[in-house]
């Protein structure tokens, strides 16, 4: 089956691989020269992933049949829609459905018309002066988003980002006078709790779910910084999370499936992967965002240990043909990114990088290319955004830490960190610690 894969990221090389392993033939495009998607390629393009003619000409002439597509903004800018059109099936979301990542407003209205649980507070502001009389009405701490898309990084939080009225409304006049995310504002409620991740194949009506996934959003170890892409993430054996019970877990699943549902109802059917970002607070999971593609790095967790084979997945969800038995490994992994220094405030990039696979995967390890690319005199270098995502894989959480740090030390660059306390015993504790302490 031929395969159009659209990204250069560690997700994308994550889904490659899955693809490559279960028989597709893969063509893919992207901006960077992604080694690792590069290696699996029977024919590739550089061009923007935002190229949707360009895309679609490749697709075309190559007679492609299913098409994935790993990042959000291309969603955004209609390329399912295009594809679609010349006949190339998409395990992707269409412009219209992909608003469910693209406008924070939209997803907010939904579950909120459709009394779907788990909604916050909100409430959102075409200018800067509406957005401070409310603000001036609130007693509670708020979380300030830009409506639109912003790679993950636009959320500012009261308490955490933003200490007084004053710093939060020299935020929103920064959102409107730079168009940050291009329209508009939305304020939430803050929730109070631990992050995780559910992930679910979408088929338009049916949803098959992954193995719980937390990621860490904040740049520097012990969860303090600015909010980045995300940092590293894992998964436990038993594809839980040592703080969130099934009956949270179902929980979740029933938000998905409510919104799968309200999708098709409102004309606009959901296919592809989607990523429930949730908050489980005392009063259960609360919706912080949902997404219209994998996370990453969380897709190189579950990819690395997905036993059904990919490329029918890809082909079910394309043809609203999904079935219940997808099957992953009983394994925990641990995803630790290689950033480029500065990264969340202000990278350094065209740094030589180098990655032993062979080493690594000697380690009980999978190693990810992400956003690096090859200079004029043929080296890999680093790009402005993450680098490498290695991934421990084990039977517990503890060994896949050690195996992923083991790992590590066989990607070499002399300007890049690691967020290393990523699922250490430490960390993980803590989450559980403030889980109990939230719901005793
Ligand atoms: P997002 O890009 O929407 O995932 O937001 C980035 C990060 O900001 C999340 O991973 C949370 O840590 C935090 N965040 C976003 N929305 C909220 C909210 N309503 N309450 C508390 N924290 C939030
Ligand atoms: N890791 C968070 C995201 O992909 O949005």
């Amino acid at each position: 089956m031929k395969v159009l894969t659209v990204g250069g990221g560690g997700r994308e090389h994550a889904a490659v691989e899955a693809l490559f392993r279960s028989g597709a033939e893969i063509y893919a495009v992207m901006k960077n020269a992604n080694p690792g998607i590069l290696a699996r390629a029977k024919e590739y393009k550089l061009i923007s992933e935002m190229d949707v003619d360009g895309i679609c000409d490749f697709a075309l002439e190559h007679n492609i049949e299913y098409a994935y597509i790993g990042p959000e903004a291309p969603l955004g800018a209609g390329l399912t829609d295009a594809l679609e059109n010349i006949g190339v099936k998409c395990a992707a979301p269409t412009k219209a459905a992909a608003r469910i990542e693209t406008s924070k407003q939209f997803m907010r209205e939904l579950v909120s018309k459709y009394n779907i649980e788990g909604n916050l507070k909100y409430a959102s502001f075409e200018n800067a002066a509406d957005a401070e009389a409310y603000l001036k009405t609130l007693s509670e701490e708020i979380v300030v988003k830009p409506i639109g898309l912003t790679g993950g990084k636009g959320v500012k939080v009261q308490g955490e980002h933003l200490h007084s009225f004053e710093e939060t409304m020299e935020y929103i006049n920064e959102i409107f006078e730079n168009h940050v995310g291009g329209a508009g504002v939305i304020l939430e409620e803050k929730a109070v709790g631990e992050e995780f991740t559910q992930m679910v194949f979408v088929d338009g009506k049916k949803i098959v779910p992954m193995p719980l996934v937390q990621d860490h959003k904040r740049a520097y170890e012990g969860d303090v910084g600015p909010n980045t892409g995300g940092m590293g993430s894992y998964t436990d054996a038993n594809h839980l999370l040592p703080f969130v019970n099934e009956e949270d877990r179902t929980e979740a699943l029933k938000i998905l499936q409510a919104i799968v549902d309200a999708m098709a109802q409102e004309g606009c059917p959901y296919r592809g992967p989607m990523y429930g970002q949730f908050m489980l607070t005392a009063k259960g999971p609360k919706i912080i965002e949902i997404n219209a593609r994998f996370g990453d790095p969380e897709a190189m967790n579950v990819l690395s240990i997905l036993v059904t084979g990919f490329t029918g997945l890809i082909k079910d969800m394309a043809t609203g043909k999904l079935k219940d038995d997808v099957e992953f490994a009983n394994k925990a992994t641990v995803c630790k990114y290689v950033v480029p220094k500065g990264y969340g405030v202000k990278s350094e990039s065209g740094h030589k990088i180098s990655v032993d696979m062979d080493a690594i995967q000697e380690c009980g390890a999978e190693a990810y290319y992400a956003n690096v690319d090859t200079n004029a005199d043929g080296e890999l270098v680093t790009g402005t955004s993450r680098s490498v995502g290695v991934v421990g894989i084990a039977d517990t959480l503890e060994e896949a830490e050690q195996n992923c740090e083991k790992a590590l030390q066989y990607v070499k660059c002399d300007a890049v960190f690691v967020r290393h306390d990523i699922g250490t015993k430490e960390l993980v504790q803590r989450r559980v610690d403030h889980m109990k302490q939230l719901r005793p």
